[in-house]
C-alpha cells in the first residue's frame, strides 16, 4: 500500500516568525510514526528556521526548487546539496508557476530531478495542462510529455525514486479544484503509462494532486484509487487548514 504524502507548498509567504510558528502548531498536531507522511516547502530562507523546529521529528522539509547545475557562478541559485545540508529531504521540481516564470522547459526540468536525485534529495515532479490545453484535449498528451522528459535524462528506475504532482494549472490559486474523477482520470492515465515502462515501479510510485485541494475537497480526492495524496499551497499556510487536509489523509489512512 502506498503511504499517502500530505505536502504544503509555502511559496513565497510570511515571515521567518511565522514560519517558526507554522511549523511548530504542525509539529504539535501531528504525532510521530503517523500513518501518512507530512512535508513542507517554505521559501529558502526560512528552511534553517523551519529545519531547527522540525528535526527530531518525522515531519520532512524540502525546498521549492534547486538549480540545475551543482556549483559555480549561478548567481541567486540554489543547489541541491545546499538543500541536503539544511537537512531537506524532498524538493519540488517543474512547479508550473517555475515553469511559467521561470520558463523552465521539460528539459531543465528535467535535468532538476537529476541533480536532486544525485545529493539524495527525493524530487517530487509538479506536471500539468493548462485550462487551453485541457480545452483542446491535450491533457494526456502534455502531462506525459513533461515525464517522458525525465525517463529519457534518467531512466524509469530513477524516475521511480521520486513522487509525481498532477496539479492542473486552471486549479493552482483558482478555487477551481479538479473533481475527484477528474483528477482520478489523469492519475490514472499516468499509473497505466508507466506501468508500460515498469509495472513494479508504477505502483509503488506516489501520485500527489494538487490544485485548490482544501480540508472539504481532500477526502473525495485522496480516496480515488490512484491518488496518494496532495500538494497543498493555499491551505498549507495556516495550521487549522493545513490539520483540517491532515485529518483527512489520517482518517483514510485509518481505513476510517
Ligand atoms: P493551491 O496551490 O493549493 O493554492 O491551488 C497548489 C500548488 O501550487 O502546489
Amino acid at each position: 500500500m502506498r503511504k499517502l504524502l500530505v505536502a504544503g507548498n509555502w511559496k513565497m509567504n510570511g515571515s521567518v516568525d511565522e514560519a517558526k510558528a507554522l511549523s511548530a502548531g504542525l509539529l504539535a498536531e501531528i504525532s510521530d510514526g503517523a500513518s501518512y507522511d507530512v512535508a513542507v516547502f517554505p521559501p529558502f530562507v526560512h528552511i534553517p528556521a523551519v529545519a531547527a523546529q522540525l528535526q527530531n521529528s518525522d515531519l520532512i522539509w524540502g525546498g521549492q526548487n534547486l538549480s540545475a547545475q551543482a556549483k559555480g557562478a549561478f548567481t541567486s541559485e540554489i543547489s541541491a546539496s545546499m538543500l541536503a545540508e539544511l537537512g531537506c529531504q524532498m524538493v519540488l521540481v517543474g512547479h508550473s508557476e517555475c515553469r511559467e516564470y521561470g520558463h523552465e522547459s521539460n528539459q531543465l526540468v528535467a535535468e532538476k530531478f537529476k541533480q536532486a536525485l544525485s545529493v539524495g534529495l527525493t524530487p517530487i515532479l509538479c506536471v500539468g495542462e493548462t485550462i487551453a490545453q485541457r480545452e483542446a484535449e491535450q491533457t494526456e498528451s502534455v502531462v506525459w510529455q513533461q515525464i517522458q522528459a525525465v525517463i529519457e535524462l534518467v531512466g524509469m528506475e530513477s524516475l521511480g525514486q521520486g513522487v509525481i504532482a498532477y496539479e492542473p494549472v486552471w486549479a493552482i490559486g483558482t478555487g477551481l479544484t479538479a473533481t475527484a474523477e477528474q483528477a482520478q482520470q489523469v492519475h490514472q492515465f499516468i499509473r497505466s503509462h508507466l506501468s508500460e515502462n515498469d509495472d513494479i515501479i508504477a505502483r509503488r510510485m506516489r501520485l500527489l494532486y494538487g490544485g485548490s485541494c482544501n480540508g472539504s475537497n481532500a477526502n473525495a480526492l485522496f480516496s480515488m484509487p490512484d491518488v496518494d495524496g496532495g500538494l497543498i499551497g493555499g491551505a498549507s499556510l495556516t495550521v487549522e487548514d493545513f490539520m483540517a487536509i491532515c485529518q483527512q489523509a489520517d482518517a483514510l489512512s485509518n481505513g476510517e
